[in-house]
């Protein structure tokens, strides 16, 4: 199958669309085409929630974080009324990039020319600017992005139009009420460079399949069920009695969330906010990864790993929080290996579409989520494929 002229054929993609058991995987430029990028950026990413990061990462006034998103130079800062705000990382004079670090400020300087805003983003000051007919410095203020946030997980809308967080996030807050994520402290942030598509990463950690094989060696094979869930989101649970974010062999002193009831008291969560947000929860923790898309064929992974703040105080923290460190590291480094190995293998023009196994339905759910936007722009919620 040589790539086609028109990637945006809907003829292309009927066999995807069929049912789970029928269903063919998703061609193999949907993986490595630029302009399959370059769609799924103008209809997915550029019109929906992305989460950015947690806000507990900001903790005192005058915090700040740099990023960039499809492009976009972006600006977190929490002012001194306590509420985080997302700004164009711009200056209103003639467009420098205004910080590119994390830290803490008082105020945020443009290194041109000086121009000093507030962590409100109001500009302050303007030197040299005297004389200047009809200049009004509360015109020049920060470009406002749209913040919205879940429980401390934070989530920016470029469009400005996306429907509320709440439309897309569905039942989610209810189905993980009981981990009180917002008193939840993210410890440690990891980020990697790789070689895959952004599909790649979230469609391996949203299925079991691959984990006798891939994580034989470290946490070996996971048994998990699909949620029934209203939103744009997904989720498998694996029941377990205790906490697998450790290696099978280390112990840990530390304690279960105190509030978790059924589902969440019972076992881990993997979940996946849509599009390319993934998180697992487990009895005492709680793990993020953003898979950032940067290119076709490369994707910024993020790792955040995140306790309760009472565990992040307690006497042993320093000392056990290894294990759990230990095993992030291998884990990940697995799926980093094989999500690569995997992009090898997609580049080829020459590949045809697989079959998918009964162990992939959100791999599938995904693939088709992406396929109805990139072939029809935005469309209604709800429209991905039932549990
Ligand atoms: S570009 Fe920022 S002060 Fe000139
Ligand atoms: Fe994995």
């Amino acid at each position: 199958m040589n790539q086609p002229d028109n990637l945006f054929d809907p003829g292309l993609y009927e066999r995807l669309r069929q049912p789970l058991d029928r269903a063919e995987t998703m061609p193999p430029w949907c993986y490595s085409s630029p302009a399959f990028f370059e769609r799924e950026v103008d209809t997915i990413f550029r019109r929906t929630w992305n989460f950015i990061g947690r806000a507990d990462e900001l903790a005192e006034v005058g915090d700040f974080m740099a990023l960039e998103l499809f492009g976009e130079p972006i600006l977190l800062v929490r002012g001194s009324d306590g509420a985080v705000r997302a700004f164009l990382n711009v200056c209103r004079h003639r467009g420098a990039r205004l910080v590119c670090d994390t830290g803490r400020k008082s105020a945020i300087a443009c290194p041109y020319h000086g121009w000093t805003y507030g962590l409100d983003g109001v500009l302050r000051g303007a030197p040299g600017m005297e004389g200047v007919a009809d200049f009004r410095r509360e015109d020049y203020g920060l470009i406002p992005l749209r913040l919205d946030s879940w429980e401390g997980f934070l989530f920016l809308d470029l469009s400005g139009e996306a429907p509320p967080l709440a439309d897309h996030l569905g039942n989610l807050p209810d189905a993980f009420q009981s981990y009180n994520f917002a008193d939840f402290v993210c410890v440690k942030r990891t980020e990697y460079d790789l070689a895959c598509n952004w599909k790649i990463y979230i469609e391996n950690a949203m299925e079991d399949y691959h984990t006798a094989t891939v994580h034989r060696k470290s946490i070996g094979t996971q048994e998990t069920t699909r949620e029934d869930v209203s939103g744009e989101w997904d989720a498998i649970h694996m029941p377990a009695a205790d906490t697998i974010a450790i290696l099978p062999g280390d112990t840990t002193t530390f304690p279960h969330v105190p509030t978790l009831a059924g589902k969440p008291a019972a076992g881990t969560f993997f979940t996946v906010i849509y599009p390319n947000t993934f998180f697992a929860s487990t009895h005492d923790c709680m793990w993020w990864l953003n898979a950032v898309p940067v290119a076709a064929d490369r994707t910024r992974v993020i790792h955040g790993a995140c306790f309760p703040r009472a565990t992040t105080e307690r006497a042993d923290f320093a000392e056990v929080v290894p294990r759990y460190f230990k095993r992030w590291e291998k884990s990940l480094t697995e799926d980093n290996e094989i999500s690569e190995v995997q992009q090898v293998g997609l580049n080829s023009r020459l590949g045809l579409p697989g079959r998918f196994s009964l162990k992939e339905p959100i791999v599938h759910a995904l693939d088709n989520w992406v396929i109805e936007r990139v072939l029809n722009g935005t469309v209604p919620a709800g429209t991905k494929p039932a549990a």
